[in-house]
């Protein structure tokens, strides 16, 4: 394999861990996502008993940093790729046992939950990667109750001035990732039915936060 279709490998492991080299690239990511997952979740309200989900849950990291927070509330994880569901299952052995997390096989096309049922849907270094993320954004919608947040946490986005940014641009033709900038993603929540709109930046490190809530039901 040359430089360039390695680079591209490593990059579409992101997209769907797959076999051995996918289990590292979630080791990797668990311990690489948690300054930027932390300094996101930072940002949002979250009670003791809400209900969230976390989707693409990669390996899992995001959903124990939640569950030390709900302490009456639960903490669901999906994600369509089977290494990450079992990498999430693993890292969550606790939480799993005492019922205060549960993890499903699905895609946010489709996610395998009922209208309304969260206060709070995260997703972390994920979206870019959705396939049809007008709809996909709608089906996270249906899952929030009224009232709930959509919270974004990346570190890639178009205009970043991050090398990770640059890197990612120069495959996104190859990977399939979509890069949006921000006045993109204002428009795409907008067309998907979210409002009031809350923007955290940290230029340094390229890291970015949309908060969007449901504010009207469909
Ligand atoms: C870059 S990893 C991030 C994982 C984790 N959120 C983190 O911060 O470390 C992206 C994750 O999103 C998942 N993913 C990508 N597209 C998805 C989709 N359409 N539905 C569900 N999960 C998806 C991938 O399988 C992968 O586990």
């Amino acid at each position: 394999m040359n430089t360039t279709a390695l680079k591209s490998e490593g990059i579409s492991q992101c997209k769907k861990p797959r076999g051995w080299l996918g289990r590292l690239v979630l080791r990797n990511m668990n311990s690489r996502h948690s300054k930027v997952t932390d300094w996101g979740l930072g940002h949002v309200s979250i009670e003791k008993r809400y209900t969230i989900l976390d989707v693409g849950c990669g390996g899992g990291r995001t959903l124990g940093k939640l569950a030390e927070r709900v302490t009456q509330g639960k903490v669901y994880g999906v994600d369509y790729s089977e290494e990450s569901v079992a990498a999430s299952k693993r890292s969550n052995s606790r939480w799993l046992e005492m019922g205060r997390v549960e993890i499903r096989h699905g895609s946010v096309c489709q996610l395998p939950f009922a209208d309304e049922m969260f206060d709070l849907v995260t997703a972390v270094e994920t979206h870019f990667w959705w396939p049809n993320l007008p709809t996909d954004m709608r089906e996270v919608f249906r899952v929030l109750k009224s009232g709930g947040t959509l919270t974004i946490i990346a570190e890639v986005y178009l205009g970043a001035n991050t090398k990770m940014a640059k890197l990612c641009e120069k495959y996104a033709s190859r990977t399939g990732m979509t890069l949006l900038d921000l006045a993109g993603h204002r428009d795409l929540f907008a067309q998907a039915g979210y409002s009031d709109i809350e923007i955290f930046e940290e230029r340094v490190n390229g890291w970015i936060l949309w908060d969007w809530q449901k504010t009207v039901a469909f």
